[in-house]
């Protein structure tokens, strides 16, 4: 019989191949107490859209905990572990009180910080309230999300003020949308630029622009909490440079949707401002705003009644959509989801283009063992009031030379890379203007 080694990589080598897929366990498991899950919980997370907790509590699993989230009648959201302290029931049947939920069993009264505030069965000198808190988690709603922080109270680090999360002039509209697959494999998504010109343009149809069909060039660059890439193209006499946010552990930014690079402006900012949160190890919601603004979509395109709970105005974000169509022109929620409840690592074979993976798992993996060894990781920190972000698209006019095309091309994309990262501190608009003052020389217009 053949050596399983020398017959595996053969032509019609099936029967070889091992056939089980294993897991990376350290990147893909969630809940509590294992290493990824300690460090999901180390960072905020959006975890629902406001507008789905009104007068009805809100049933969900959040990492891989069983969770309820409520807004009482004073308008306070609480998110609390799903079992009433007492004896179980779901808090999902809970009744919104003044402050706080009450547990339809026995009439217990939980605030939102988890106090037990009232027990009405009980007798007075009952010290239960004295001594008991119910699980309880801190959360912030912000513009149409419930942002909650699920780790150590005694390490919550500030809430993320990122400078997309308030620019003039763009308005935020919230989507959420779940995918039965873990979350790595979304995450990942974002950091795979050369997914882009396959899956959304040469392959299945062009989904987006055809201008996205070219090979991008890309270039990327580490930050302290994350990574930002520039994803360069040529197209015509311009030079198109996007630039995409990766911050840890789960957060990322897209430039313009509707961008096709013909008209040079500078620095355009994020279309969409995400998280991909577990909802366990094989569930997960992507979370986000739609920025809508005149500046990124000039012509109109964005379809604001398509944004919200389940849906999203861009293509193949979700399983909405007949079997037909996404078998001929899947899209990215079909990339994702079939990969497997929880993709196998060490089943794939990694090229020159996963370079963004291998950095992102890479300082995954990197944060979860630290925070093996004691050392929390590293989050945003606000500067001048904001944590400044990248993404967006930058046009140049600069027509082919007489020289390598692909070299001037990436000499471009360093040079605004170079210009977002030195004004980083300003506040928007004067970001913008001096950005535009450093790249104005080689814009040839
Ligand atoms: S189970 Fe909730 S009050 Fe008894
Ligand atoms: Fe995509």
């Amino acid at each position: 019989m053949n050596d399983v080694t020398q017959t595996v990589n053969l032509p019609f080598s099936g029967y070889h191949k091992p056939k089980e897929r294993p897991v990376d366990d350290e990147l893909s498991r969630v809940g509590p107490g294992t290493p990824c899950g300690e460090y999901l919980r180390r960072f905020w997370h959006p975890v629902m859209m406001s507008q789905r907790v009104a007068d009805t509590p809100v049933a969900l699993r959040i990492l891989g905990e069983d969770l309820v989230l409520f807004r009482d009648l004073s308008g306070d959201v609480g998110l609390v572990h799903k079992h009433c302290s007492h004896r179980g029931m779901s808090l999902e049947f809970g009744i919104p009180a003044v402050h706080g939920i009450r547990c339809a069993y026995h009439g217990w009264c939980f605030g939102t910080s988890g106090q037990l505030l009232d027990t009405p069965g009980e007798s007075a000198s009952s010290v239960l309230k004295q001594r008991l808190f119910h699980g309880a988690y801190p959360v912030v709603d912000y513009k149409g999300l419930i942002f909650a922080y699920m780790g150590p109270p005694e390490l919550k680090p500030a809430f993320p003020e990122l400078d997309m999360m308030d620019l003039p002039g763009n308005e935020m509209l919230p989507w959420q949308i779940h995918s039965p697959c873990n979350w790595l494999q979304i995450s990942e998504n974002s950091m795979d630029p050369f997914h882009t010109p396959f899956l959304h343009t040469r392959v299945s149809g062009v989904q987006f622009e055809d201008a996205w069909g070219e090979l991008p060039i890309v270039d990327y660059h580490e930050r302290e909490y994350g990574f930002f890439y520039t994803n360069a193209r040529r197209s015509g006499d311009n030079i198109w440079v996007r630039i995409h946010d990766h911050l840890l552990p789960n957060f990322s930014q897209n430039g313009a949707l509707y961008e096709r690079g013909e008209t040079p402006r500078y620095f355009g900012r994020a279309s969409l401002t995400r998280w991909i949160v577990p909802i366990d190890d094989t569930n997960s919601y992507v979370i986000a705003w739609r920025n809508l603004n005149q500046m990124d979509d000039p012509e109109g395109r964005s379809k604001r009644t398509e944004i919200g709970w389940g849906s999203v105005d861009f293509y193949g974000q979700s399983a909405d959509r007949p079997a037909a169509q996404r078998q001929s022109n899947p899209g990215d929620w079909d990339a994702w989801v079939s990969q497997g409840p929880v993709n196998s690592h060490q089943r794939e074979n990694l090229g020159g283009t996963d370079q963004g993976l291998r950095l992102l798992r890479n300082a995954l993996r990197k944060g979860i063992r630290n925070l093996r060894q004691g050392t929390e990781p590293v989050r945003p920190q606000a500067q001048n009031g904001f944590v400044p972000t990248f993404a967006g698209d930058t046009i140049l006019r600069i027509p082919r030379g007489a020289g390598d095309d692909r070299a001037l091309i990436l000499q471009t994309s360093r040079k605004i890379a170079d210009a977002y990262i030195e004004f980083q501190g300003l506040p928007d608009g004067e970001r913008r203007n001096a950005i535009a003052r450093a790249l104005a020389p080689l814009n040839q217009i």
